[in-house]
């Protein structure tokens, strides 16, 4: 068996009396695209939260590509190839789209500017290179925060709502993109409500409720897992 670029062991974070994210576990192989539903409240944000060193957990154990990174602080997790990005977009509104690309890099900024106007070219932003990001549409901010993350060069991307209030053309845009990502080894976790991305995106798709994995499959299967349904429908 090959190492998982992700393994989450029995992970466990509260909050007071909640318990946001309950034993979960979980892995991830590389080169594919995993979904991660749940309805509201579920603990989906606090999950990605733990494992990007956000929120401190309360126990479990997280390893990207095999090695111990619980218990690091954020940055350190996102050079050992982490990338994330918000449920609310964080992008600095009075620099230009160009710019939001170029604030996270360290170094050559010859390469660096290279590589920011290939990624805006990669989800046809090129064009507006120069326009504040602020002036850009939501679902093009969306855009340019997902490629900000690409800078780096992640080997796991975790998207957090992604496609939520993105424009049907502005999400073909990031669905191919995240399929091509795919298709270069990177791997992907997703959050997303919108079932008809997570059907037609996600290979496999792990389920929470209550902060606890209560299923994990194919997207077809847990479609119809009785779990699920009662978790979505049944209250
Ligand atoms: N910083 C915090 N302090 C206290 N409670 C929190 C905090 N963050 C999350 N919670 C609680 O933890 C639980 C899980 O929240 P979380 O935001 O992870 O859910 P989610 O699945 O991302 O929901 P949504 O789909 O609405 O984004 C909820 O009960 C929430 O109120
Ligand atoms: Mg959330």
């Amino acid at each position: 068996m090959t190492t998982p670029v992700l393994e989450i062991e029995r992970l466990r974070k509260r909050f007071g009396g909640v318990i946001a994210v309950d034993d979960v576990s979980l892995r991830l192989e590389a080169g594919r695209i995993y979904g991660l539903i749940g309805p509201n409240g579920s603990g989906k944000t606090t999950l990605f939260n733990c494992i990007t060193g956000v929120e401190r957990r309360d126990g479990g154990r997280v390893r990207v590509s095999g090695e111990r990174v619980d218990g690091l602080r954020p940055w350190e997790i996102a050079q050992k190839g982490v990338g994330r990005t918000f449920q609310v977009i964080r992008v600095f509104p009075e620099l230009s789209a160009l710019e939001n690309l170029l604030v996270v890099t360290r170094g050559h900024l010859g390469g660096a500017r290279t590589r920011a106007l290939e990624l805006l070219r990669f989800v046809k932003l090129e064009g507006l290179r120069d326009e504040y990001a602020g002036n850009l549409s939501y679902g093009q901010q969306k855009l340019l925060e997902f490629v900000r993350v690409l800078m780096r060069d992640p080997t796991l991307i975790l998207l957090d709502e992604p496609a939520a209030g993105v424009n049907r053309t502005l999400l073909n845009d990031l669905l191919d993109a995240v399929r091509q990502l795919r298709d270069r080894g990177k791997t992907i976790l997703l959050v997303e409500h919108d079932m008809k991305v997570v059907m037609g995106l996600c290979e496999t798709v792990f389920v929470l409720d209550h902060g606890e994995k209560i299923a994990e499959g194919a997207p077809g299967i847990i479609q119809t897992d009785e779990r699920v349904i009662e978790a979505y429908f049944g209250r």
